[in-house]
């Protein structure tokens, strides 16, 4: 629980949406669908071969972006998502594969549909400064 002035603690989102499970099976949602999807082609093409330690990665950021255990962040010392992907090429094309993917991931989730809107705007708008210009 986060400790708030309220009288009452607020739960985290990743609390709220069940822990450690929910993230991954969003994210092995995500990348199934990355993988399979031929619509997703030109972002698939991006990613390495082997697509496990990604899932793992991914898994471990967002656990601590959603405000859960922070291992990804004490692992990678000054590590920046956005930073992270200033090497790549991405394209307002790839960057739209993302979100497509992820929003179809997030809609097959359990998470709750408010909460689950909010992290789809938030992807949505760092996917977008992802875009090399
Ligand atoms: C704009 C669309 C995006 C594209 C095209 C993209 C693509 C990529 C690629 C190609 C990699 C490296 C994968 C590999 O080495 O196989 C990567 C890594 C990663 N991406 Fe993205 N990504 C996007 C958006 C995002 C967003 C919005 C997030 C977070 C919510 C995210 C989180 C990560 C993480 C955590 C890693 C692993 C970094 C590491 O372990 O060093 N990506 N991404």
């Amino acid at each position: 629980m986060t400790e708030t002035t309220l009288d009452r603690p607020v739960q985290t989102p990743f609390e709220q949406i069940g822990g450690v499970p929910t993230v991954r099976r969003l994210v092995d949602r995500f990348y199934d669908l990355m993988d399979g999807d031929p619509a997703y082609a030109a972002l698939r093409a991006l990613h390495a071969g082997e697509l496990a330690p990604m899932r793992d990665s991914l898994t471990g950021f967002l656990t601590a972006w959603l405000g859960g255990p922070r291992d990804w962040f004490v692992e990678r010392p000054g590590a920046c998502v956005m930073s992270a992907h200033a090497r790549l090429a991405i394209t307002p094309e790839t960057a739209g594969q993302w979100t497509s993917a992820m929003g179809r991931a997030l809609k097959d989730s359990a998470i709750q549909p408010s909460l689950r809107d909010q992290i789809e705007v938030a992807f949505t708008r760092m996917s977008q400064g992802m875009v090399r210009r």
